[in-house]
């Protein structure tokens, strides 16, 4: 039985549905990942989940038991915000006891302290803040008011852990770290995390399964290997991936060798058939890691002509921003976005090929952005 299971979960506000028949189960220890645009519907998704939202529809299960009417103290749940909300008057000692009132009732009085104190101290032991128990948040750095913050939400042992971009207000360097010290918590300690971010960065490190939404509702829910690989729509293609995947639109011309062509791009072999099969109302994707500077042409499924326009160098690799294609033509021009080797000799204003293999091209149905199972297609033609 999954430990957290959302069945056609919906929001409305007045007459607005912000979440729209939500379906996703997570399993015991699992960390999942709520991504998706800001305004998509993660935090409402997530506050239906603790109980600070009521449900305007479908169900809401903890361990198979029913949960849409329990209020938020019956449902166990540890929350960390965005703005941490701690506070300032307490200590952290204090802050992080306070989680506990509600639970250590059933303790006798005396014992009661004990319990209290010995609970705070493991929890900061986990999280490596023993030493600042006495000292009051405006004392502290923004990454120890995290991990404070972190530590009030796991004091109480929460069966789930909800955190709603927890990241979002530390420095680029602190949340890095501190995403590979979730990464690290999550490992030692593993409880059942719902985790919120527009960051497909901190989704694609963190989590074991991503869950991505967009307009209120789920547009896939993979392991982030195949949301990468696989993505079910080009929303998905292009929202994962940094700088995302790149999609043309374009009216596909076939050429008298079979191929088909549209603003310097060129498709073949096994791309061009399923054209053929299907149509031309096509988007085609390519992912700009996937892309590099090539000669000939047959040996990939997708080749390029194209032009630099911008280079960005960035160490250990570069990334050209390029144009395609003609003004001239009717073919309305497009652009591209390649990250190739750093060690290439390219230049601003460079025209360049570029190719990508055939199982790194992707194929999506322009009228509505879903993914074409190119290999099925290929396996039922053959
Ligand atoms: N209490 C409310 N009353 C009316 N509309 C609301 C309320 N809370 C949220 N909304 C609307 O619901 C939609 C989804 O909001 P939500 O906060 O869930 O998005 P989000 O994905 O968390 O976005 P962000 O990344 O910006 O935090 C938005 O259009 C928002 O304006
Ligand atoms: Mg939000």
């Amino acid at each position: 039985m999954s430990r957290l299971q959302l069945v056609g979960l919906t929001k409305s506000f007045g007459t607005e549905t912000v979440v729209r028949e939500v379906d996703f189960s997570v399993e015991e220890g699992e960390f999942v990942v709520l991504l998706g645009p800001s305004g998509c519907g993660k935090t409402s998704t997530l506050r239906m989940i603790a109980g600070l939202e009521s449900i305007s529809s479908g169900e809401l299960y903890f361990d198979g038991h029913l949960m849409n009417a329990e209020p938020p103290d019956r449902r166990n749940v540890g929350m960390v915000f965005q703005n941490y909300a701690l506070y300032p008057h307490m200590t952290v000692f204090d802050n992080l006891a306070f989680g506990l009132r509600s639970r250590s009732s059933h303790h006798p009085r005396r014992e009661r302290r004990g319990w209290v104190s010995k609970r705070v101290q493991d929890t900061a032991e986990l999280l490596e803040i023993s030493p600042l128990l006495t000292q009051r948040p405006r004392q502290l750095s923004g990454g120890q008011r995290q991990r404070v913050a972190l530590g009030r939400a796991l004091v109480r042992n929460p069966d789930v852990f909800l955190m709603d971009e927890p990241l979002s207000n530390l420095d680029a360097n602190l949340r890095e770290r501190m995403r590979m010290e979730l990464a690290q918590l999550h490992q030692r300690h593993p409880v059942t995390t719902i985790y919120v971010t527009h960051d497909q960065g901190e989704a694609l490190t963190l989590a074991d399964r991503i869950v991505v939404m967009n307009n209120g509702s789920v547009c896939q829910m993979g392991s982030p290997t195949e949301i990468y690989e696989r993505p079910a729509n080009a929303f998905v293609a292009n929202f994962v991936g940094m700088p995302g995947m790149n999609l043309w639109t374009l009216p596909w011309q076939r050429t008298n060798e079979g191929s088909y062509r549209a603003s310097g791009v060129h498709l073949t072999g096994e791309i061009a058939r399923v054209l053929d099969e299907i149509g031309t109302s096509i988007t085609v994707g390519v992912r700009p890691e996937h892309l590099f500077a090539s000669t000939g042409r047959e040996a990939f499924g997708l080749t390029i002509d194209c032009k630099i326009e911008l280079l960005e160098r960035l160490g250990s690799h570069l990334v050209a921003h390029c144009s395609m294609g003609d003004a001239r033509q009717s073919v309305a021009p497009s652009t591209l976005v390649a990250r190739l080797d750093s060690e290439s000799k390219l230049l601003r204003g460079d025209y360049i090929r570029l190719s990508a293999p055939l199982k790194r091209t992707h194929l999506f149905a322009a009228a509505t952005g879903e993914a074409i199972d190119r290999h099925a297609r290929i396996a039922v033609t053959a």
